[in-house]
């Protein structure tokens, strides 16, 4: 069973993926079910800070021994293909981990892997910083299903596409705000259409930011720049992006209880002001946190192996 993006989950496996996360954190060291150790190789096409640490800390944490490789350090690097890649690793390690570039490249690694492949951010979809993003949603409400999360933003990255996607299987009211030309992918909120029809969530993508902002209990935003796009853009991008800056404003338009949320590295004056990703409102370093328990809960789903 791989994790390629975010309705790889059922509604329940997602759940009972947060329930363990939940008491992976409540008793840090008490789960070791990849002792022996079982090796999880992580592989990084793209920078990382956050999902590098998580990964390594975690496997460690469970027993196991993370192998931590820059693609461009190994043959990948000059070429060789994803598949014979995928033979040689799923022959020696448990799982696989993989930040890359296109999402089809997750899906070439997984369709010649034995183990599990794990997403860790593609152009497409960045699936384990939504489940640690639903923990922390969970620990501050104590609910998921009902809520309505509001992305405002860049729709058409992979944050958002997550956001769609996951928040539609834990039964969120999800709204996304972006200007045109930066707007979800149809096929995706289609997708995420779909997973909500079975769980009770909803879908609403939109131009206008307040409209998306007004009474959500959660609102989020990510960089309007992602690795792998053109830096030459970044003008343009930022000129049309703008209006969907999450500020006090804007912020002020949500719940009065409301929260924000930004998986990080953040760029304080674009997408998100100083004053709200510092401020007591910010749950950003809870998100970053939890990214490690969430991983090391998927990771002893994906291996069958909750122990
Ligand atoms: N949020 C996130 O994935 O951070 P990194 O790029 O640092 O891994
Ligand atoms: N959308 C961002 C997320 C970084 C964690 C990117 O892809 O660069």
């Amino acid at each position: 069973m791989h994790f390629l993006k975010d309705d790889d989950l059922t509604p329940e496996a997602q759940l009972a993926v947060l329930d363990l996360a939940a008491e992976m954190k409540a008793d840090r060291f008490a789960h070791r079910p990849l002792a022996g150790p079982r090796t999880v190789a992580v592989l990084f096409d793209k920078p990382s800070t956050r999902t590098r640490i998580s990964f390594a800390v975690g496997v460690a944490e469970l027993g196991g021994q993370p192998l931590v490789i820059d693609a461009a350090g190994s043959q990948m690097g000059r070429g060789e293909p994803i598949e014979d890649t995928a033979r040689v690793l799923s022959r020696q390690v448990a799982a696989i981990v993989w930040r890359t570039h296109g999402q089809e490249r997750v899906e070439a690694m997984a369709a010649a892997s034995r183990v599990p492949v794990v997403n860790a951010l593609t152009d497409e979809y960045h699936p384990c910083q939504i489940l640690a993003d639903l923990q922390t949603i969970r620990e501050r409400t104590g609910r998921l299903a009902g809520l309505t999360l509001a992305y405002v933003g860049d729709g058409a990255n992979n944050m958002a596409h997550s956001y769609l996607l996951g928040g539609a299987v834990a039964g969120l009211h999800v709204r996304v705000a972006a200007p045109e030309g930066y707007l979800p992918d149809p096929a995706i909120v289609a997708a995420a259409e779909r997973a909500a029809a079975g769980t009770g969530g909803s879908v609403q993508v939109t131009t206008s930011a307040e409209k998306a902002a007004e009474g959500a209990d959660v609102l989020a935003t990510d960089t309007w720049v992602s690795m792998g796009q053109d830096p030459a853009e970044k003008d343009a991008r930022v000129a049309a992006l703008m209006p969907y800056q999450v500020n006090a404003d804007l912020l002020a338009r949500a719940a009065g209880t409301a929260f924000v949320l930004h998986c990080l590295p953040a760029y304080r004056g674009l997408e998100i002001t100083a004053e709200v990703i510092d401020g007591p409102r910010s749950a950003a370093w809870d998100q970053a946190e939890n990214r490690l328990h969430a991983q090391k809960a998927l990771l002893a789903h994906l291996l069958g192996a909750a122990g």
